[in-house]
């Protein structure tokens, strides 16, 4: 099968948030926000084309194939056993997570995550009230490595309620192995915390870095968590709305369900998005999903390579998984609060400033690579004229 992930729209021009042009500019080229400028599968098209030409937007039930392509999907792809009755869906995987706070957590507690993190959960934990305590992950000789002694000394001291895992994590690309992660189950299940496996970038992971759900962890790991997913990040389905919660605990799960229906998303996943799924984790939908995988590893090496032969001291931090790479740009002689002005103002890139990610994020950029090769290339050109003096 044969895809084209070298043609794009004009994102300038389609109203798309990551390419949106500031006043009087049209030369930007959009590597923040974690989506892909590629067309989606042809088999989600023809699915959502489908739903538009029956012109019925009644109340609709989810079918048997939607729940047997996504249960099939998990065993194919990440060699996993998931259940139908673990599955409950909101429209947006931080919607879920921001509920998930509300139910298994009270206004004031403590909920741990490792740092540095995705921007908008600061904003989530601390205005539902809830406290942030950071684990700060290690850089050794480029690779982010987990602090257990610091993770289990604060989980002793603070007791959070909840653990917000982030695997494969964002904004670091690290993809945690079965030892890490039972590491973290072990010390969860000792100290009473629930998980919260976050696992949005599990799609797309490179050199064999298999993503390792939390459900597929072990017994402990079932009884104690909660995972939360979509399809966006792996698909391009940014702007429909569909994500899931699994959980294999029937306490938590009942709990959490009780919780979850008064606020009456039955519908809220709409017939388009359950449409895109369906066809998403279809044996199609997996085709595109590896020739993906494979255009994104090219497309990561050619920019880790540029990054450390543009002349600038960057050092990319190789992202095992997701398409977002986390670069150390803390020796460049400029003002590191503002590292994404030189990239804006020199290059004509927009892209993220690491410290959005927290105080652990100053001097590091987030770059998005899930663009044409073409306009990869553009990007890395500019990067390579960029002075600093
Ligand atoms: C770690 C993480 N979780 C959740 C989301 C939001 O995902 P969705 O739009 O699929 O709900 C993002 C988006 O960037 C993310 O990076």
């Amino acid at each position: 099968m044969n895809f084209n992930f070298d043609q794009t729209l004009d994102h300038r021009y389609d109203h798309s948030y990551r390419w949106a042009q500031p006043e009087g500019r049209d030369d930007i080229i959009g590597m923040g926000t974690a989506d892909m400028d590629y067309e989606c599968a042809s088999a989600i098209r023809d699915a959502v084309e489908h739903v538009a030409r029956e012109n019925t937007y009644n109340y609709r039930m989810k079918t048997d194939l939607y729940y047997e392509n996504l249960i099939r999907f998990y065993k194919d792809w990440f060699n996993t056993e998931i259940r139908k009755e673990w599955l409950f869906n909101i429209p947006g995987t931080l919607a879920a997570i921001r509920m998930l706070f509300g139910a298994f957590s009270h206004a004031g507690d403590y909920i741990i995550t490792q740092s540095p993190y995705f921007d908008v959960f600061h904003m989530m934990i601390t205005e539902s009230g809830r406290r942030m305590l950071l684990n700060p992950m290690k850089l050794v000789n480029g690779r982010y490595e987990l602090d257990f002694e610091d993770f289990e000394e604060k989980i002793r001291k603070y007791h959070p309620s909840i653990f917000l895992l982030i695997n494969p994590q964002n904004p670091t690309g690290r993809v945690f192995t079965t030892e890490e992660l039972n590491r973290l189950v072990a010390i969860c299940a000792e100290n009473q915390v629930l998980i919260i496996s976050d696992e949005v970038h599990g799609f797309v992971t490179f050199d064999g870095h298999n993503h390792i759900p939390i459900l597929a962890l072990s017994e402990k790991a079932r009884e104690i968590s909660f995972l939360v997913v979509s399809f966006s990040k792996g698909y391009n389905l940014m702007s429909l709305p569909h994500a899931l919660t699994m959980c294999a605990n029937p306490i938590l799960q009942a709990r959490w369900l009780q919780y979850a229906f008064p606020f009456d998303f039955q519908y809220a996943t709409n017939s388009f998005a359950l449409a895109a799924v369906t066809a998403a984790t279809s044996r199609e939908g997996q085709y595109w999903l590896t020739a993906v995988n494979q255009y994104l590893k090219t497309n990561r090496d050619l920019l880790c390579d540029r990054l450390e032969n543009s002349g600038l001291p960057i050092h990319p931090v190789k992202p095992e998984g997701s398409f977002v790479l986390w670069a150390d740009c803390r020796e460049m002689d400029t003002d590191l609060d503002h590292i994404d002005s030189i990239f804006m103002d020199q290059a004509g890139i927009a892209l993220n400033n690491g410290l959005d990610h927290g105080p652990d994020g100053r001097g590091f950029i987030r770059i998005n690579f899930a663009l044409t090769r073409k306009n990869l290339e553009i990007a890395a050109d500019r990067i390579d004229r960029i002075s600093i003096s």
